[in-house]
């Protein structure tokens, strides 16, 4: 077998108390608009998107910029042309590629997935495979994507084993299905500028661009969370107040 299981690593969005780490985030997407981003669409996330609560946060006018740094196609137009202008807030981040085909043109006949929701569709299947499905539901464990996309991106340069071969165009990463990624090694140590101190360290920016993978998948984790705490206190009371009216009610006849 050439399969690794991931590393399970701490991430601030786990656990019941789980929130984004928003200078984590905005890190994160630097890293994807620096390096990811030319394979990689993010096709079901709005710019404005960026600047909404529980997300990295950036303000409005930061937004502003960057939307406007994209170009969207956009029309038919009167005379039934389509045209390019400036993106806006209200956009949603351009795919690398016209269409899958051009996509896979491109890499060598592998298709790089879209990130929008990749972060939550590799929990639940790396869940699955890593035969964790029963004991997550009883844990609420959640970031088996996040632990797998960590892994896969600091999974390269690994001496290849005896008996594996390695086919054209592939690359030996033993977190892959199989072993044999079409991505070549996408993060390298000092690639992306980091201006807070942050370590440029290709584990440091892979934490960096899963929590904002994690973040574009499900960018209503912290809201969903704190409801999931006020609904067992609420169960917690409302239990209380069952057992004193039961009692009572029952009080003279047992
Ligand atoms: C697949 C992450 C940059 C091309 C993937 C997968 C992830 C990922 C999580 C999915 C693995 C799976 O299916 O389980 C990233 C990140 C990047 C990055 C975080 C930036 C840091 C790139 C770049 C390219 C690329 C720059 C193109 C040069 C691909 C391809 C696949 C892929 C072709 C499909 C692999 C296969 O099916 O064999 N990437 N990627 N990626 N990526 Fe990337």
């Amino acid at each position: 077998g050439t399969a690794e299981h991931p590393h399970k690593e701490h991430w601030s969005f786990g656990g019941i108390f789980g929130h984004y780490d928003r200078a984590q985030l905005q890190r994160g997407f630097k890293v994807y608009r620096e390096v990811c981003s030319s394979c990689h669409g993010l096709t079901l996330v709005s710019f404005r998107n960026l600047m909404e609560e529980g997300g990295p946060s950036f303000t409005e006018g930061q937004i502003r910029l960057l939307s406007a740094e994209y170009k969207i196609t956009d029309g038919p137009n009167e005379t039934g042309e389509m045209f390019e202008r400036p993106g806006r807030p209200s956009d949603r981040f351009p795919a690398p590629f016209p269409n899958e085909q051009a996509a896979r043109v491109s890499n060598g006949g592998a298709y790089p997935p879209d990130f929008s929701v990749l972060a939550k569709a590799r929990t639940y299947e790396r869940g699955w495979t890593n035969g964790y499905i029963i004991w997550d539901l009883i844990t609420g464990y959640q970031e088996h994507g996040a632990d797998y996309i960590h892994s896969l991106l600091n999974g390269y340069d690994k001496p290849v084993p005896a008996e594996h071969t390695v086919p054209q165009g592939s690359h030996y990463n033993p977190f892959f299905p199989g072993g044999n990624i079409a991505m070549p090694k996408p993060l390298n140590d000092g690639q992306v500028e980091y201006t807070d101190g942050t370590p440029t360290t290709i584990d440091q920016y892979s934490r960096d661009v899963t929590a904002f993978m994690m973040w574009a998948a499900e960018p209503h984790l912290e809201a969903r969370k704190r409801m999931g705490f006020m609904v067992l206190i609420f169960l917690g009371v409302f239990a209380a107040l069952v057992y004193f009216t039961k009692k009572k009610v029952w009080s003279d006849v047992a």
